[in-house]
Formats: structure tokens, C-alpha cells, sequence
């Protein structure tokens, strides 16, 4: 499987992702909060490039705001630019979607050199990054 180097560490910031490619696959790789995840450049939606969209937030109610709108999750949603879809960059899951994932490939972190294996089989974001170095 081929194991594409991404950038430095300092190189992929909060809501800049970098866009790397190989073959005919593309991946984004984001940083959220110091952990690094990569999916693939394709929406479940409708294929759209939903890497290349704004990194954001997201309105939500619940109990703790008293069922008022409030804005949550602030640089940890992903919104996919053709339709609005959002989701949420740790775990891949689309937020009040019905179960649809983006597809993560493995993150390391090596040296201070972020690498990302493309071409394996999804794996669960929880285990997209593997310090080694
Ligand atoms: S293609 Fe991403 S929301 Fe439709």
C-alpha cells in the first residue's frame, strides 16, 4: 500500500487542510484539535469534493442550552460545498445523517512528518493516527 508523506506536522493547520493525491485517488488530511485524520476527496452524498469545503461548526439544541439554537463543535464540522452536508471531522460520521461515513485512511505521524497509507480498507477514524516517531 502505498504511504504518501503529507507535510510536516506544523504544515497542516486547523480548517487548512492538505490535499494530497495518488493514482486516481485524492485524500484530505485535517488537523482537529492535534489529532490528524484523512478521507477521501468524496462525498457519500453525491461524490462531491467534500475536502475542498469549509472547516466550521454547527448549529445544535439540547439540554444544556435549554433546547436553544447554540453553535457547537467550532472547527471540527466539515462542510461539503455541493450540498451542505456536515460532517464531523473526528470520527468521519455525518452530523444527523442516517449512518453515512466519509472514508478514513490510517494517518502516522513520524519524525514530525505526517504520512497517510492510501489504498487500505477503511479503518475507524479512532484509529486513523499512530504515533511512531
Ligand atoms: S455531494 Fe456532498 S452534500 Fe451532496
Amino acid at each position: 500500500m502505498p504511504r504518501i508523506r503529507v507535510g510536516t506536522e506544523d504544515s497542516i493547520q486547523p480548517g487548512a487542510p492538505a490535499l494530497v493525491r495518488h493514482g486516481g485517488v485524492e485524500v484530505g488530511v485535517f488537523q482537529v484539535d492535534g489529532e490528524f485524520r484523512a478521507y477521501l476527496n468524496r462525498c457519500p452524498h453525491q461524490q462531491g469534493p467534500v475536502c475542498t469545503g469549509p472547516t466550521t461548526g454547527t448549529l445544535a439544541a439540547a439540554r444544556a442550552t435549554g433546547w436553544k439554537l447554540a453553535w457547537v463543535l467550532d472547527g471540527r464540522v466539515l462542510l461539503c460545498p455541493w450540498h451542505t452536508m456536515e460532517f464531523d471531522l473526528l470520527t468521519g460520521q455525518r452530523i444527523r445523517g442516517r449512518g453515512e461515513r466519509l472514508r478514513a485512511y490510517p494517518v502516522e505521524v513520524s519524525g514530525g512528518e505526517v504520512f497517510v497509507t492510501i489504498g487500505r480498507p477503511q479503518v475507524e477514524p479512532s484509529q486513523g493516527r499512530q504515533c511512531v516517531g
